[in-house]
């Protein structure tokens, strides 16, 4: 659906993330007719550019992206930049000015999305001078959405904190959280596979599932971002949003309806039914590791604390593994396995529903079992899923083989689905919030979190293990697992073909 009239306003604008992510996902849309006919796009931050000098600056990125070279020039006529200080009055002055004049000249009827893609630190600034220069205010005939990246504070007091000030100057329906992990085409089909199929759902809940491991595997690094991640963490990073949406999706209850408040009301029952650990428990159900020296995809790379801007002494973790217990029905007894890291042995991405075994084998004696069937939802990077099933191997002797079932999304589609970004922001012009993090859900996930960042803070260093980089992390994450008489899926072998 083509969006009514709309513009976009970037906090951040000369900042990495809108040159990596949010310039190319908006041009994206712009080259397939999905951003409105009315529309501009009206850059702000702190370093000075002029409108030309700006524009300038996103040809040469899109151009550096292989892009034509007439779609640019009609995509940049739509952009303009202003610059300013954030606690500067005379920046809102100057944007409702220009506002104003973009609104008139575009025929856009006032719609605003604000986006904001500065460090976390200056988001209040920005939200109360808004509010103050009545620019979020939504009764003087266009839209006002606010779109915010993460962190959304950086623990559950500032987070309420936080939600508390932005409420002041926002309804709970103009504030677009935003995780890109629900973005992604792989995500969404949780949903889907879960509930437009009728196979999955009868046998989604303990009688038949053992284990769900989610794994978010990284090669990279922390890149150039030394500053943010001395500061956040891994769990922080990927688990307050990513790790925990990704939890919430293959276990919450099934929905009435696709609309956002309906999925939204289920997300939040299940995190609701997530088990808060006693602090002496965390221990037992928590491993932080974090990357030393070593080769990654053939090169080798440094540790974290030789890595620039990092304190060589620093005791932020870079891996998480932890078992996460939900308390109802569905989920009584079945644990759910997460585990994330930088700087891994391999990317992927992946959702593994482990299956119990059958309950009487006829088919080997001397108590040998029988593999389990898994099923796995690839989110990256060969997005798709795929079915572990057991069959007979062809020849007259009585052999079983583990058979996979595979789908992938590119190869049957012949296409390459949507950035994450893009479907979010197009989601943001029509006002849809099923994609994005309600408050509550986003107090629930801290809520969940904090007590382990309290007492990794008070520990410190202790109980931080180590790991090489291009290692699968610290051996003791097996060791979790394995106490419970199991291992984590062997994803060496992934995208591989199963002999057999
Ligand atoms: C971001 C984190 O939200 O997600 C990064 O801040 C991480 O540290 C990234 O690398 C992973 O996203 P993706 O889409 O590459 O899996």
């Amino acid at each position: 659906v083509r969006p009514g009239p709309s513009s976009i306003i970037i906090f951040g604008a000369s900042g990495d993330l809108t040159f990596r992510k949010l310039i190319p996902s908006i041009f994206a849309l712009f080259k397939k007719e999905l951003l409105p006919k009315q529309f501009y796009l009206l850059g702000v931050a702190r370093t000075k550019y002029t409108d030309e000098e700006y524009r300038n600056e996103i040809k040469r990125w899109l151009l550096n992206e292989n892009e034509a070279l007439n779609s640019v020039l009609s995509f940049i006529e739509r952009i303009f930049y202003i610059s300013g200080n954030y606690d500067d009055d005379s920046l809102y002055k100057l944007l409702q000015e220009k506002l104003n004049s973009l609104d008139k000249m575009f025929e856009t009827q006032q719609n605003h999305i604000f986006y904001l893609a500065t460090p976390p630190s200056v988001y209040l600034e920005i939200i109360r001078r808004l509010g103050q220069f009545e620019l979020t205010k939504e009764n003087s005939g266009g839209y006002s959405r606010v779109i915010i990246e993460k962190p959304f504070g950086s623990n559950l007091e500032t987070a309420i904190e936080l939600d508390k000030e932005l409420h002041k100057y926002l309804k709970e329906s103009q504030v677009y959280r935003i995780d890109h992990y629900l973005g992604k085409e792989t995500v969404q089909n949780i949903m889907m596979l879960r509930f437009a199929n009728i196979v999955f759902e009868p046998i989604w809940n303990y009688k038949y599932i053992d284990n769900v491991q989610i794994t978010v595997a990284e090669t990279l690094g922390i890149e150039h971002r030394a500053g943010y991640f001395e500061q956040a963490g891994l769990l922080r990073d990927m688990f307050q949003n990513h790790m925990i949406q990704l939890l919430t999706l293959v276990a919450m209850e099934p929905p009435a309806s696709l609309e956002d408040s309906s999925v939204r009301d289920e997300k939040t029952k299940l995190l609701k039914s997530i088990r808060m650990y006693d602090t002496y428990e965390i221990d037992k159900y928590f491993v932080r590791g974090q990357y030393v020296r070593g080769t990654v995809n053939g090169k080798e790379v440094p540790g974290y604390r030789e890595e620039r801007n990092v304190n060589p002494n620093s005791y932020v973790e870079t891996f998480v593994a932890g078992k996460f217990l939900i308390d109802n029905w569905r989920w009584s007894g079945v644990p759910f396995y997460l585990r994330a890291g930088k700087r891994l042995k391999k990317k992927i991405s992946e959702i593994a529903i482990i299956f119990k075994e059958v309950p009487h084998s006829i088919f080997f004696k001397n108590n040998v079992e029988l593999e389990q069937n898994v099923l796995i939802l690839n989110i990256q990077p060969d997005e798709g899923f795929s079915l572990k099933i057991q069959a007979k191997q062809p020849g007259s002797k009585l052999c079983l083989n583990t058979l996979t079932m595979d789908f992938k999304y590119n190869e049957f589609f012949n296409f390459k689905g949507p950035d994450a970004y893009e479907r979010l922001l197009l989601d943001a012009m029509v006002g849809d919030q099923t994609l994005f993090v309600r408050s509550d859900a986003m107090e629930l996930a801290w809520k969940l979190l904090t007590p382990i960042l309290n007492k990794w803070e008070q520990d410190k260093e202790k109980g931080l293990l180590f790991y090489e980089a291009g290692s699968w992390g610290p051996k003791e994450a097996n060791e979790l697992i394995a106490r419970d008489g199991r291992e984590w899926r062997d994803l060496e072998a992934e995208g591989e073909i199963e002999d057999g």
